[in-house]
């Protein structure tokens, strides 16, 4: 499973690139106005830096809900770096709009997926990654691990090339919980990946070690 970082604040990515393990970025238009990021220029600038900090794939959404407008803005945001990946949402238009980046070469992240039929319908358009939203999925009172389950299992049968990018995790046990279902990917805030550092028996363990080192120091 690849490790993407959900999130558009550039320290958080620096941090997560550190340890190694970073796969690619997704953002999102709340992820960037959290950075206060604001006019196309400067817009297009942030997604050039997380390109030239990441090696990966780079999310970036489209914010028109039209046909013509999500291709114009698509055709913008792949012409800044090789890597991006064209966010569009699950909308009639959306569906449509992948099928044309798919048909002309450009790579699509189908996002607010909540169902298995909108990600069917994602992958029959070519999307190359679709987004289900764990997190929210679990806040309405549903369990978002039974989508990737039921993705993983369709997605198989099928024999879709699309990927199934788990978004919207909230907690490390989220991420390995998408492990388990098969997630090509999971797209997760910084403090998730670094959850899974933590147990305490790892804590008391080294603390020991490092006290009976000192006895042979
Ligand atoms: O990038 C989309 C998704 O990960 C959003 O997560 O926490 O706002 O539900 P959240």
């Amino acid at each position: 499973m690849k490790f993407f970082i959900d999130t558009a604040n550039l320290a958080q990515i620096k941090e997560a690139s550190e340890l190694g393990i970073l796969d690619g970025v997704t953002t999102n238009p709340s992820l960037m106005a959290k950075e206060g990021i604001k006019g196309e220029e400067a817009i297009m600038q942030h997604y050039k830096t997380i390109c030239e900090m990441v090696d990966g794939d780079i999310s970036a959404e489209v914010i028109s809900t039209d046909f013509e407008g999500m291709i114009a803005e698509g055709k913008k945001l792949v012409a800044i770096h090789k890597n991006i990946v064209v966010k569009v949402p699950m909308i009639k238009d959306g569906i449509k709009a992948i099928k044309w980046f798919t048909e002309n070469g450009i790579r699509t992240n189908c996002t607010l997926i909540f169902s298995a039929g909108q990600a069917i319908l994602a992958a029959k358009a070519g999307a190359s990654y679709v987004s289900p939203f764990i997190g929210r999925i679990d806040d309405s009172g549903w369990d978002g691990m039974d989508l990737i389950h039921q993705l993983s299992q369709i997605f198989s049968v099928q024999g879709y090339k699309t990927e199934i990018l788990a978004a919207s995790i909230r907690n490390p046990n989220h991420i390995i919980k998408c492990a388990e279902a098969g997630a090509d990917v999971c797209t997760c805030p910084l403090d998730s990946i670094l959850g899974l550092l933590k147990h305490p028996l790892t804590d008391i363990g080294l603390a020991k070690f490092l006290e009976d080192a000192k006895k042979f120091a």
